[in-house]
């Protein structure tokens, strides 16, 4: 596989800001992060803290409203692909066409093959994500919930991607049939030699999927570190509050448990680091800085205070396994 030193995504400070009914929402509140060539990043956090919209950002479907997204050239100069697998298969599919236009549109849109082979490029990529040839004629409905995602990915497949976003691609499925579609996805993309960004809120996904993780809370990454230093060693408080809710195996939950307290407002976002108010570590400086993102020796990144030495020192025991 090719490999360059260059990132093969650099999001360099990227805000978004969201008008609504006359007030500001602060989706992003200034995220940097890169994404080597032919690795996962993960993007963790609760809900609304702005994974979806810096996933959009990635995919050219919405526009930061500061900072910037920049994909490096491969060796062919070609500008990488980018393609999005999303949250909800019955949302994303056009339920009045038939799948294989579905797929095809890409192709044709993009040009990347002449018309006469868009027939057999549909039917190879249909068995390419489990399904059969035959199944271009059919329509979104006469498939389960894990067969339309297969549609979804066959489809950003059609768009020969070198960069995958998936926001979520599992969370809308069944418990049963998630497992399936995530380990379509990591033999697709290591097949392929794909670079994605993954979006997630359940760890125990992230942990299977991911290069790097970063935990993400209010608009901004508190956390990035690679997948077994994270889950070895959480840093941020959050990240261990996090990683302590993770559901066991065997209880059937689908989702990490929110910790204690609420999520504050995006519309007024906390001063200083926003997790204050329900961090247990919170001290004097907390209410008024904001930490920045800093690199500890072992390449993991973290947005604490406490962490970075400014604040009471306090000692980070790595979780007993
Ligand atoms: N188009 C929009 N208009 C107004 N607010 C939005 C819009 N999109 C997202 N938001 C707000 O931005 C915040 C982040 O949303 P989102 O990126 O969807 O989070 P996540 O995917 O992590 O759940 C939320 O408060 C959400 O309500
Ligand atoms: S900066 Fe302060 S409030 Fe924020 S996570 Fe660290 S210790 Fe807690
Ligand atoms: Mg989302």
């Amino acid at each position: 596989m090719l490999t360059t030193s260059l990132p093969m995504l650099r999001v360099s400070d990227v805000t978004r800001q969201f008008q609504a009914q006359g007030r500001t929402v602060r989706a992003l509140a200034g995220v940097s992060l890169s994404v080597p060539r032919g690795s996962t990043f993960s993007l963790v956090g609760e809900s609304g803290c702005g994974k979806t919209t810096l996933a959009r950002i990635v995919a050219g479907l919405d526009r930061a409203s500061s900072g910037s997204v920049a994909f490096t050239a491969d060796a062919t100069a070609r500008a990488p692909r980018v393609q999005m697998v999303f949250q909800d298969p019955y949302a994303s599919l056009n339920p009045r066409w038939r799948i294989g236009r579905t797929i095809a549109e890409p192709l044709l849109f993009q040009r990347l093959r002449p018309a006469d082979q868009v027939p057999a490029r549909v039917a190879e990529l249909l068995q390419r994500v489990g399904l059969s040839a035959a199944d271009a004629e059919k329509y979104p409905h006469e498939f389960s919930g894990g067969q339309r995602q297969r549609i979804s990915i066959a489809r950003a497949l059609a768009g020969e991607p070198d960069f995958l976003v998936c926001d979520e691609p599992t969370s809308a499925l069944d418990v049963s049939v998630q497992a399936q579609i995530l380990n379509l996805l990591k033999r697709l993309e290591a097949e392929d030699g794909l670079t994605s960004l993954f979006i997630s809120h359940n760890l125990a996904v992230v942990r299977f999927v991911s290069t790097t993780v970063g935990v993400m809370y209010l608009g901004r990454l508190v956390e990035v570190a690679p997948t077994e230093t994270l889950f070895d060693a959480p840093r941020h408080p959050y990240t261990q509050l996090l990683l302590a809710a993770i559901p066991r195996v065997g209880q059937g939950r689908r989702e990490a448990a929110v910790p204690a307290g609420d999520l504050p407002s995006p519309l007024a976002p906390p001063p200083g680091c926003t997790f204050h108010p329900r961090c247990a570590l919170a001290a004097e400086v907390c209410r008024r800085e904001v930490p920045e993102l800093r690199v500890l020796p072992d390449g993991a990144a973290v947005a604490c205070h406490a962490v970075n030495g400014a604040a009471q020192p306090v000692r980070f025991m790595p979780r007993a396994a």
